[in-house]
């Protein structure tokens, strides 16, 4: 299966067995052009997608050493994220599989994101999922490839966006997760008071955009003194890890009232992060789950996850009329947050 990923700032291509070889997994990063902004600017991430496509498969065709008429199968990412860049890839996939005659897979990234616990460690249907990236933050029950039950969102920002905002008031650049875990080595995650949102409720929903006001206070009230940065990095890292780790351990009670303990599965960019997954593995011991973390070039985005998701279910390709989605939440059904109309 070749796979492609164009959602976000990756362009990607990914050639993936139905045994889980993973024989090639290029990735070409946009981050450099949107540094300087802080962020992603979405009509200069598709130009660039547009740009590189065709080498990035080549590239991965080559890693690989196979001819494109040795694919049996392609899949792109059809949604949720800037529609620009979903556009392009689903495009050129939709371009290959007519040329060779092959099935075309629209794959949802945030499915992409949830099944890489099992390209990477097998984990067995039912798990608890924490889907934690730049622009997710979810815990959901994983029933099997399209079908989750989703226990909690986000009211307002995403985990990695609480990074990569922090990063950006406090100068470190984008993206913000990596920069402020190498920051926070060296700093006291005691060292500033920072609020933990919704600690203790009975919900299993997140909210980080009080954590991010408090934080830019505090910031602000230290002027910016260059060696107050590491333990403001240290501080706001414990922060977002406490509030992931007790919204997780309610959601492990849930799920562990209706399954029994099962693998807790971290995926998506910030699960990259050590201080994170060490704080969830302690939480996970307690309640009697395994965990699972995919590598770290397989949680954050990548094509491999996408020809997993569509090797997942290879039997149910998709047909050529596919319309790129936005917006395309895994559980259609979730009640929303408390106090919130509909969110994904
Ligand atoms: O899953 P991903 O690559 O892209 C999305 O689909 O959003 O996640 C990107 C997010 C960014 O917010 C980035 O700052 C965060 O993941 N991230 C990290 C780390 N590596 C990436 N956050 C914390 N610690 C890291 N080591
Ligand atoms: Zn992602």
């Amino acid at each position: 299966m070749l796979g492609i990923e164009s959602s976000c700032d990756e362009t990607a291509a990914a050639i993936v067995c139905d045994d889980k070889t993973i024989l090639a997994n290029l990735v070409a990063s946009q981050m450099d052009m949107h540094a300087e902004y802080g962020g992603v600017v979405p009509e200069v991430a598709a130009r660039a997608h547009l740009d590189v496509i065709d080498q990035v498969i080549d590239g991965a065709l080559e890693n690989a050493g196979l001819s494109i008429t040795q694919i049996d199968g392609v899949a792109a990412t059809g949604g949720p994220g800037l529609i620009g860049g979903v556009l392009v890839g689903t495009v050129t996939a939709k371009a290959i599989a007519v040329a060779r005659g092959i099935p075309y897979f629209a794959v949802n990234h945030l499915e992409g994101h949830a099944l890489s616990g099992r390209l990477s460690d097998d984990v067995s249907f039912p798990y608890l999922l924490l889907l934690v990236s730049g622009g997710h933050t979810q815990l959901l029950a994983v029933h099997g490839a399209g079908q989750y039950e989703r226990y909690g969102t986000t009211m307002d920002d995403a985990a990695g966006e609480a990074f990569d905002k922090g990063a950006k008031i406090m100068g470190l650049g984008y993206p913000g997760g990596p920069a402020i875990e190498k920051c926070a080595k060296d700093g006291n995650p005691k060292a500033i008071q920072l609020p933990r949102p919704l600690r203790g409720a009975a919900h299993c929903h997140f909210s980080f955009s009080g954590l991010k006001t408090a934080f830019a206070q505090r910031h602000a009230q230290l002027g910016g003194k260059s060696d107050a940065i590491t333990d403001l990095a240290a501080s706001l890292q414990a922060a977002i890890a406490d509030c992931l780790a007790d919204r997780t351990k309610q959601a492990m009670q849930r799920f562990a009232a209706s399954h029994g303990p099962a693998t807790l599965v971290i995926a998506g960019g910030v699960a990259a992060n050590a201080t994170i997954f060490a704080q969830l593995e302690k939480e996970a011991l307690k309640a009697g789950f395994g965990i699972s973390v995919p590598p770290g070039h397989l949680c954050t985005d990548n094509a491999a996850m996408i020809a997993w998701a569509a090797l997942e279910r290879r039997e149910a390709p998709d047909k050529l009329d596919f319309a790129p989605l936005p917006r395309w939440p895994l559980d259609p059904n979730a009640a929303p947050p408390p106090g919130q109309g509909v969110r994904s």
